[in-house]
């Protein structure tokens, strides 16, 4: 049976979705800052799974972390890449959230890329980026561009490990859990972290690159690409401060 690391499993998407698999019977290991957080999920889940704590802000435990994973799991390793970080308070935490969102997946890919080349066994790979990787809008950043950069990895690799991985890229919208529960701003067509856990296990079994939901605000925001710039810029430009707290 293949066994999934989830990178980010200790709450909000990444939970609901290692409850999912667990149901359908893969092995897990489950990864994140909060090992109390992750020891109690796997309690409450039907099977056992490995805990493996990881800070992704820490370069040395993201190289030996992997290494430790990759040297157990030789034959069956799918990796998901959930995380996220975010600064409601201080904005200036710009460099937490790279280090986090972009730089933790390039240290554990500068470790396990070679093995997922060299080797049959890692099937998939899939990296959680955002809707809002489409465009640019207002009093977004830092986060907003590490999700893009994570839907340009993504691409990227896709192209590059074809028939050797299925790589994926997920961009939900807005989706209810701990990261969104700090915005006091409106948030069309919200879903839950369930319903978003449910699309995304049954996009894993696609054949697609890209899991996408909810598909009314994949219209909005994938129109928004594809209009004329001083047409999606004039739209975007009237979003109103409060969305940087996505
Ligand atoms: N919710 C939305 O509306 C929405 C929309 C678009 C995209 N997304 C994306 O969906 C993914 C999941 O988000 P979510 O809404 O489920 O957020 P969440 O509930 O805040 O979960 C984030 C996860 O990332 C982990 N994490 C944060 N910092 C970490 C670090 N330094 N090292 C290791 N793990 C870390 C957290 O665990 P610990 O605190 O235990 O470390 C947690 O398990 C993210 O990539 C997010 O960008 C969410």
């Amino acid at each position: 049976m293949e066994k999934y690391w989830i990178i980010g499993s200790s709450s909000g998407i990444g939970r609901e979705l290692a409850k999912k698999l667990d149901a359908k019977g893969y092995n897990l290991i489950l990864s994140s800052r909060n090992e109390e957080g992750l020891n109690e999920l796997n309690k409450s889940l039907i099977n056992n799974h490995e805990v493996v704590p990881l800070d992704l802000s820490n370069k040395d435990q993201c190289f030996s972390v992997s290494k430790d994973i990759i040297s157990k799991e030789m034959d069956s390793l799918n990796i998901i890449y959930m995380s996220a970080t975010y600064s409601p308070d201080d904005s200036s935490d710009y460099e937490n959230v790279i280090n986090v969102n972009i730089l933790g997946l390039l240290h554990i890919l500068s470790i396990t890329k070679e093995f997922i080349k060299n080797t049959n066994d890692v099937s998939q790979l899939i990296i959680c980026s955002s809707l809002v990787a489409y465009k640019g809008l207002p009093y977004s950043q830092p986060y907003s561009m590490t999700k893009a950069a994570l839907y340009n990895l993504a691409s990227s690799l896709h192209i590059e490990l074809k028939n050797v991985v299925d790589v994926k890229v997920i961009t939900p919208g807005f989706v209810k859990t701990p990261l969104t529960d700090k915005n006091n701003f409106p948030m069309p067509l919200i879903i839950s972290a369930n319903a978003a856990a449910r699309i995304i296990a049954k996009g894993m079994n696609s054949n697609k690159f890209e899991i996408s939901f909810p598909l009314p605000m994949y219209l909005i925001m994938k129109g928004l690409q594809t209009l004329p710039n001083f047409m999606s810029n004039y739209i975007s430009s009237l979003v109103k401060k409060g969305t940087d707290k996505i």
